[in-house]
């Protein structure tokens, strides 16, 4: 696992929007999985502004998306289609058709879980995944518990995430209860990760995650197995390292100091 520090949040979202652009630069139909979330938002402004002044093409590249929620349709304020439609596809040169999220309205989510793992292998795979993390150390909505080898599944929200996320609904019990998410196993697949975390809110769940061995008490140690796996921080995020042995941690950078 490599490590990267940044002095602040927004030179750590635009060193990972940079690794993807570099890679998207380098494979046109790069098959780029992605995020939702506070944390990723300024990654995505980023993404945007490097297509509208550099001209960072996304005409080939392919995406899929971590997570839906259960029960939300496409155009709902809160659905993962909606954020990623307004944050990213819709502000570059993205094929709607090329993008895919987990239909959380789908008759049948069992068969539809199926399905996604499907259309990511028919792709190819995920070259590049962004991700984020839950201050209970989920990464998509692989809850404390999950199976670290698990596929996409649905997945029932702990009482965390749903404290943390109910915030963005005008009505905070309208949140749902269950979501569709890529499974650990579907994220350790993926070619090459980027985890990005940022504030001191995320401080505590990056001591535990840099410092367990994997466990499925925390969901993101599973990224400990991942061959080509970087993680950006900034300095509030990393700010409970200071003075710890980070086994199998290769600090690359430390802009922080
Ligand atoms: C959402 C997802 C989640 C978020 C995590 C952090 O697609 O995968 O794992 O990345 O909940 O969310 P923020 O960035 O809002 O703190």
């Amino acid at each position: 696992m490599n490590l990267i520090i940044h002095p602040d949040a927004a030179s750590a979202a635009n060193a990972a929007a940079a690794m993807m652009a570099q890679a998207l630069a380098a494979h046109p139909r790069l098959v780029l999985g992605l995020a939702t979330g506070g944390t990723v938002e300024p990654v995505y402004a980023r993404l945007v502004e490097l297509h509208r002044q550099h001209s960072l093409d996304f005409s080939r590249c392919r995406t899929f998306n971590l997570d839906e929620y259960v029960g939300l349709p496409a155009h709902h304020r809160n659905s993962y289609r909606h954020f990623m439609n307004e944050r990213l596809f819709l502000q570059v040169n993205l094929e709607l058709a090329n993008t895919h999220l987990p239909d959380g309205t789908a008759p049948d989510l069992s068969a539809e879980c199926l399905r996604y793992e499907s259309e990511i292998a028919a792709s190819g795979g995920i070259d590049l995944q962004l991700l984020g993390i839950g201050q209970n150390g989920h990464i998509g909505f692989n809850e404390p518990g999950a199976e670290l080898d698990s596929r996409t599944h649905v997945q029932t929200l702990s009482a965390t995430t749903r404290a943390q996320n109910s915030r963005l609904f005008t009505a905070p019990d309208q949140m749902p209860a269950q979501a569709i998410t890529m499974g650990l196993g579907t994220i350790r697949d993926c070619r090459q990760c980027l985890l990005l975390a940022t504030g001191r809110e995320k401080a505590g769940i990056i001591r535990q995650t840099l410092t367990s061995a994997p466990t499925p008490a925390i969901p993101a140690t599973v990224l400990h197995e991942h061959p080509d796996c970087t993680v950006i921080l900034d300095a509030a995020a990393a700010s409970q390292l200071e003075g710890l042995q980070l086994p199998g941690v290769a600090l690359l950078t430390n802009q922080w100091k």
